[in-house]
């Protein structure tokens, strides 16, 4: 039995990168690196799997889960609000700290 929800389709978030301000969706069950790099904005990326730490970004509003356990993050890290956007998904609105991003729709 479908739950009325189930029929709307997840719902997404919106993701703003400081200290740009441009904006992407991105689903619950999506990575920020994911959905940020379908909507033309390339994070700095290399494992894609919270382990090299190339993605690092700092959470300023908003939570995420992470996909796996024990993503490359110390605990103290954790506490400040660094995350791995590479296997993190959101799980309300988001602003993430992530000055490297360059948006593939903005000439030099
Ligand atoms: S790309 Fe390697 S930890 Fe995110």
């Amino acid at each position: 039995m479908n739950r009325p929800e189930d029929d709307a389709g997840p719902a997404l978030f919106k993701v703003e990168i400081a200290p740009q301000g441009w904006q992407f969706d991105c689903a619950p069950d999506q990575t920020l690196l994911l959905a940020a790099l379908e909507w033309g904005f390339r994070m700095p990326h290399s494992c894609r799997n919270g382990s090299c730490r190339a993605c690092i970004a700092r959470l300023l509003a908003g939570r995420i889960e992470h996909r796996i356990e024990w993503p490359g993050l110390s605990a103290e890290e954790k506490a400040e609000g660094w995350i791995l956007p590479c296997v993190a998904c959101p799980r309300e609105p988001l602003r993430v700290e992530a000055p490297a991003t360059v948006s593939l729709f903005d000439a030099p």
